[in-house]
């Protein structure tokens, strides 16, 4: 009869106790809002869950279109290019500055159909995604180019970065200039580290000690240090290894990782985290 009462105030306790401190992480600042700084794995990924159950949810009434027509797949392309690359990239394309610089940082989209079905892509595309800076579309695209759009991702998977450019062809390419070269004496893991998120490579490969969603786009950058071969083209030593993350394209032309305006000095950085990578 006793016990009964003594855990409900030990639990009223505890939830006290927890919002307290809850409000002192708030209050206090010691939060880090700074798009350089990563969200814990776990946070990250229990977003990601509210993210994916809450569209699942919405989603679910929406009748879905024929959307095979070649026709409705080349206006979303000519759509998608104007619209979406600058935050997401394409096959071949990097994404734009603003893009590659936002957290959470929007994936290419190349995968998005292992995760969503075409009318969650539809909603996600019309609603967009608070606190994300995925905007809502609805009030720029009518509801035929919003499913043209999800035609197209729906293509994604399938495209190389040469149809990416023949369906866009004679829309402007967005561009990425390199930052001036900045002078360092020794490349830095930790700077490099920061680097790779900043270049968003996380968007494509799941590296170690990055937070992310483990996009499979690219290879796992896991073990790059014991790898003999980079990119099955160039012999793994530092020097070749930040060719290729400065010009993937000079390396291999048909390559699907874009160039992404990356400075020597970065590149260094970031080659110098990956060979920690055993
Ligand atoms: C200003 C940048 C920006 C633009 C422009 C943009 N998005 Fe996004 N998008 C984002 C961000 C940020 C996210 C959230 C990423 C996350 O939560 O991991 C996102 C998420 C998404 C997702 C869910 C992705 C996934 O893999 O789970 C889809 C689908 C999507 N966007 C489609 C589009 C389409 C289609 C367009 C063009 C009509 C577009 N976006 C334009 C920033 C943008
Ligand atoms: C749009 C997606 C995308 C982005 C962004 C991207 N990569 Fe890649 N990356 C790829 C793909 C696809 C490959 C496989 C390339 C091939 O073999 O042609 C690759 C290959 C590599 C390899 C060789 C891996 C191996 O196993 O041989 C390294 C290293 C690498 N990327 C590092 C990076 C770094 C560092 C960045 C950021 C500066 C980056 N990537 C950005 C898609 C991407």
């Amino acid at each position: 009869m006793k016990a009964a009462p003594a855990l409900s105030i030990a639990a009223v306790l505890l939830t006290a106790l927890a919002a307290g401190a809850g409000l002192l992480v708030i209050y206090s600042g010691v939060y880090n809002v700074a798009a350089t700084s990563q969200h814990l794995q776990p946070v990250y990924s229990l977003l990601e869950i509210a993210l994916r159950h809450s569209v699942r949810l919405r989603a679910r009434q929406i009748e879905t279109p024929a959307l095979d027509e070649p026709e409705r797949i080349q206006r979303g392309a000519l759509l998608f290019h104007g619209k979406c690359v600058q935050c997401h990239g394409a096959p071949g394309v990097a994404q734009g500055d603003i893009g590659k610089s936002m957290q959470p940082l929007p994936g290419p989209l190349v995968d998005a159909m292992q995760r969503w079905r075409p009318r969650e892509i539809y909603w996600i595309t019309r609603h967009g995604i608070k606190m994300t800076g995925m905007p809502a579309w609805e009030f720029r695209l009518d509801d035929a180019q919003l499913w043209d759009v999800v035609a197209f991702v729906q293509r994604l998977p399938g495209l190389t970065p040469q149809d990416y450019a023949q369906a866009t062809r004679g829309a402007a390419l967005p561009t990425n200039p390199a930052p001036a070269d900045e002078q360092r004496l020794l490349p830095s893991a930790e700077r490099g580290r920061l680097a790779l998120t900043q270049y968003a490579c996380n968007a494509c490969h799941t590296i170690p000690g990055i937070t992310g969603s483990s996009p499979q786009v690219g290879p796992p950058l896991k073990g790059l240090a014991s790898r003999r071969v980079i990119a099955g083209k160039l012999i793994n030593t530092p020097d070749n290894l930040v060719k290729w993350l400065r010009h993937p394209k000079a390396v291999k032309p048909l390559t699907a990782m874009p160039d992404m305006g990356v400075s020597e000095a970065d590149a260094r950085d970031m080659a110098a985290y990956l060979s920690t990578l055993h």
